[in-house]
């Protein structure tokens, strides 16, 4: 077993006890073990409310994913924490007005998944655009039984489309360059405008998000989920939407209204849309999505290539270690 056999002697490890809450990618468990006492759960699944808040107490730092919920009244309760690392770049799971009152530092992944969401955000893009699952449904289900046809399945080219990217942070960024070299034209909404000379460099044009929807053929929604992004894709703002137009998210489910999507959809408010995550994950298998056939899913797999995890696995680690050693986190998240 190379964790007991790489690890320091328990002389050498701080007087610090961390809670990783489930199977996370090499290497984090053995930095952490090598370093801290630790309290490992050895699960492919999220730990139970009652275990996460009962493991949490005498712990001085915790390892957690998107699906633990840490919210004031777990906090409340988690008098010695002082150190949160979630295991995402995402950070709504994490109630930081508590966290900050209490001096609690939370740390997170950027970056290191920015090119693999990306990808992903693009694979999407190319799927929804040509009926790529459409395409493999039909084969798959025994249905394509005429041969080469001069109008079946007729997609979209890229080429000269508009994308509208809401949300121009890393990942936004990423998707546009890789969008630009399609010949896609960008339009983005940001909360802050970036510089006029960064506009010319990635040849994105800034628009108000009312703009950015109607004026799009499609568009990704790169966006962090807050009390004011929660639903900023709402009714009012899908119909502003072309009725040939897509919608893709690969950020957080609630940001967009699923019942107003759902209507569109249904209604070719819209033309179709490519789902990577939900406002309820997972996906409900009786939701009425799953009967549109015009909705490319994936279930939340932006960051899952191992490149990303495995960087991912050695940031959440190093930030807790740095911050007990007194060194700055590599990435700590702003308040
Ligand atoms: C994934 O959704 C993340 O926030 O890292």
């Amino acid at each position: 077993m190379w964790i007991l056999e790489e690890s320091l002697s328990m002389a050498k490890k701080l007087n610090k006890k961390i809670l990783i809450t489930r199977k996370f990618p090499h290497p984090l468990l053995k930095l952490l073990d090598e370093n801290f006492h630790i309290e490992y759960f050895d699960n492919e699944d999220p730990l139970p409310r009652k275990t996460l808040v009962k493991s949490i107490q005498d712990c001085d730092g915790v390892v957690c994913s998107l699906n633990d919920k840490l919210d004031e009244k777990l906090l409340q309760q988690s008098k010695r924490l002082k150190i949160i690392s979630t295991y995402s770049v995402g950070y709504d799971h994490i109630d930081l007005k508590y966290a900050q009152k209490s001096n609690i530092v939370v740390t997170n992944t950027p970056d290191v998944l920015t090119d693999s969401t990306a990808d992903l955000t693009i694979g999407l893009l190319l799927a929804i655009a040509r009926n790529i699952n459409i395409g493999h449904s039909i084969i798959f289900s025994k249905k394509w039984t005429e041969s080469w046809s001069p109008n079946f399945l007729l997609g979209s080219e890229l080429k000269d489309k508009t994308l509208g990217i809401v949300g121009y942070g890393r990942i936004g960024e990423a998707v546009a360059k890789r969008a630009t070299s399609f010949g896609m034209k960008i339009v983005y909404y940001n909360r802050t405008r970036i510089k006029k000379s960064i506009e010319n460099l990635h040849n994105v044009k800034y628009s108000t998000l009312d703009e950015v929807l109607s004026s799009s053929d499609f568009v990704s929604i790169h966006a962090s989920l807050n009390s004011d992004s929660f639903h900023i894709i709402n009714e009012a703002k899908l119909k502003l939407m072309k009725s040939t137009s897509y919608l893709i998210n690969t950020s957080r489910g609630s940001l967009i209204d699923e019942n107003a999507l759902f209507h569109s959809l249904e209604n070719c408010g819209i033309a179709g849309a490519a789902l990577d995550v939900f406002e309820v994950e997972p996906i409900n298998l009786r939701s009425k999505f799953l009967k549109l056939n015009n909705v490319v899913f994936t279930p939340h797999i932006g960051s899952a290539t191992n490149e990303a995890r495995f960087r991912m696995s050695d940031i959440s680690a190093r930030n807790v270690l740095n911050f007990f050693l007194g060194k700055k986190p590599i990435s700590i998240v702003d308040f």
